[in-house]
């Protein structure tokens, strides 16, 4: 079962094509990882499929109904742009506030939950303008936690937080999904945290879903490489290239995608009269994938 499938979507703000023939598929369970530039489309979309915006064409359904279906709405919380508070009421206060709003039924009771989901129930009383930047991202997550959602919609939640703030907040998405049966989507262009949490991905550009994968599908993408340095690069360029087929400079080392052990590389240059200062053997990042895709696409 899909939480989210979404079929050729369309948006145009008057010339502007925001989403162009979009497809994504979100299954259940899933932290989706929505990567794009600025401009490419995420917000358009995601405000599309919480009703927030009405599109030009194509078809979006959730839970394998269309989106429109009151029943499946009131399954979908969504932060995507700051959360309404008064600045000089309470956490505690703002969120029982927008409870009642919501008329749900016990409203404490689902506070306190809330709350305690998002780490936040120890600084329920601190004023909301006192609130650091990640705590009120956090407080945003509590507001769209109202209601027991099954879907939850985070416009670049984590843009701006500190280390910590990102850490905390990779507990939270993680424990949602765990142990709420909650589905999370999530833009970002924050890939090097993004990579940590999400279980799929799909990559936005001029409105397109140009590629949709798992972590899995992720990890067989990217290659491993040995990286390395030597007292004469060029040199060492050279001799690498004469033996091996996949040579790249890359952050001031020399990589070699072949499916070659560091050992042989040392030996082989040794033998040159080359020795490595340095080496190691990595991964690509999903950023540097990304990075390359977008090279590729253009
Ligand atoms: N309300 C709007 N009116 C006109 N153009 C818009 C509006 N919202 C978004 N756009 C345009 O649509 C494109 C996609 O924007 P957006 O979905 O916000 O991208 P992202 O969230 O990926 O940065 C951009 O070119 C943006 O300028
Ligand atoms: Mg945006």
């Amino acid at each position: 079962m899909n939480a989210i499938e979404i079929k050729n979507l369309t948006k145009t703000f008057g010339q502007k094509i925001a989403v162009d023939g979009l497809n994504m598929t979100v299954p259940v369970g899933a932290i989706y990882g929505f990567i794009g530039e600025n401009g490419s489309g995420k917000s358009t979309t995601e405000k599309l499929i919480c009703g927030l915006l009405v599109p030009d064409g194509g078809e979006i359904k959730l839970f394998g109904r269309d989106y429109t279906d009151q029943d499946v709405r009131a399954k979908i919380g969504v932060l995507i742009e700051q959360p309404g508070c008064f600045p000089n009421m309470s956490v505690w206060n703002n969120m029982m506030l927008q409870a009642t709003n919501l008329s749900i039924k016990n409203p404490e009771e689902e506070v306190r939950k809330v709350l305690k989901i998002v780490r936040m129930e120890g600084s329920a009383s601190n004023k909301f303008k006192n609130c650091s930047l990640g705590m009120k991202q956090r407080i945003g997550i509590a507001f769209a936690l109202l209601g027991e959602p099954a879907l939850l919609i985070l416009d670049e939640p984590i843009n701006g937080l500190d280390a910590d703030g990102m850490r905390i907040m990779r507990e939270v998405l993680v424990d949602i999904t765990k142990n709420y049966n909650c589905t999370v989507l999530i833009s970002s262009h924050i890939l090097g945290e993004l990579e940590k949490i999400a279980s799929h991905y799909g990559i936005i550009r001029d409105g397109e879903m140009i590629k949709q994968m798992t972590a899995e599908e992720l990890d067989k993408n990217c290659p491993t490489y040995v990286a390395l340095k030597s007292k004469n690069m060029a040199q060492t360029k050279m001799l690498l290239e004469k033996k091996y087929s996949r040579i790249k400079e890359e952050n001031e080392y020399l990589r070699v995608y072949d499916d070659v052990k560091a050992e042989e590389i040392v030996n082989y240059l040794y033998k040159n009269n080359i020795f490595v200062t340095e080496i190691k053997t990595d991964k690509i990042s999903l950023e540097e994938y990304y990075i390359d895709l977008m090279k590729e696409a253009k």
